[in-house]
């Protein structure tokens, strides 16, 4: 069951510090009664709440891939009444030729995007579970869907969490928790490179600004839909990717040329 959009947000926003979180946040505030936010940047943090009006406002920091973190979140959600949303968001992504990148990187990947959001989720479910209508939201991406060289780690993790987020689905789909998964497309945030962004602008990649996606994710929050990818073509291209996979795998061939002109190596 969807949660009503009509009550107020309890929420948990992860990632709330980067780009596209402080956006969300910015939208997320005026419906919610609680928000807390999360990050590593406690500065950062601090100065996107001082510009939220209209909830109470908790702030966590701290690294997702540690137990006491996530542990800290659930403290502060159940002292301040409890949630009845978890947005997954926070994510890292490192472009980088797989055969040489260094394992840490490939690590610090499939930690941050697929571990975390799955502990942080085991760990607030109890929460989730004790109000009417609940929902966790994962932040995916269309790279989830679609393997793009350079992104092997990133495009791995964010795979991982699609499919997380559909089995998790179903394993509570007689519950009032709903799981849901919502994936932007390149977007201008600090978490691609200059390296990302030179190639992104030489391939003529479709680019969203954060506070269009911010957008589309309280649209998608309202509605129903288990799953959202942004994009009119992404769209497309995902689909035929899932039906006919030899034409994406050709198109993109063709740019591989221009990709290795950016690929750090
Ligand atoms: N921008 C894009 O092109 C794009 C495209 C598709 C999907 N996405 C997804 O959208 C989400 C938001 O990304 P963004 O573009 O807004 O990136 P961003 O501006 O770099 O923000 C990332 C956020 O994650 C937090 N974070 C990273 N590692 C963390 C950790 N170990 N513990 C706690 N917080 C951590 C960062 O905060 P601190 O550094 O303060 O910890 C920051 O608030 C990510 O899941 C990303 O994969 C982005």
């Amino acid at each position: 069951m969807a949660q009503n959009d009509t009550q107020p947000y309890r929420a948990v926003l992860t990632g709330a510090s980067g780009g596209i979180g402080a956006a969300i946040a910015e939208r997320l505030a005026p419906r919610c009664a609680l928000l807390i936010l999360v990050g590593r940047n406690r500065n950062a943090l601090e100065a996107l709440a001082g510009g939220l009006q209209g909830c109470q406002v908790r702030i966590v920091s701290g690294d997702l891939c540690e137990q006491a973190t996530l542990d800290a979140i659930a403290a502060c959600a159940r002292d301040s009444g409890g949630i009845n949303l978890l947005v997954n968001n926070a994510g890292i992504s490192s472009f980088h030729a797989f055969e040489t990148q260094p394992a840490a990187a490939i690590r610090a990947q499939i930690e941050t995007n697929l571990v975390a959001p799955m502990l942080l989720t085991r760990t607030l479910l109890p929460l989730l579970h004790a109000v009417p209508a609940a929902q966790v939201v994962n932040i995916g991406s269309v790279f989830g869907s679609l393997g793009y060289p350079g992104f092997a780690a990133y495009g791995a993790a964010k795979a991982g969490l699609a499919g997380f987020s559909q089995s998790l689905r179903r394993e509570l789909a007689d519950t009032a928790v709903a799981v849901r998964h919502f994936s932007p497309r390149a977007t201008r945030t600090a978490i691609n490179s200059a390296a990302v962004n030179r190639m992104n602008t030489a391939l003529r990649t479709n680019e969203d600004t954060p506070e269009a996606v911010a957008d589309a994710f309280m649209a998608f929050l309202a509605g129903t839909a288990a799953e959202r990818t942004l994009g009119g073509s992404e769209r497309f291209f995902v689909l035929v990717n899932k039906l006919l996979p030899g034409i994406p795998e050709n198109a993109i061939r063709k740019q591989l040329g221009q990709i290795r002109k950016y690929l750090p190596r």
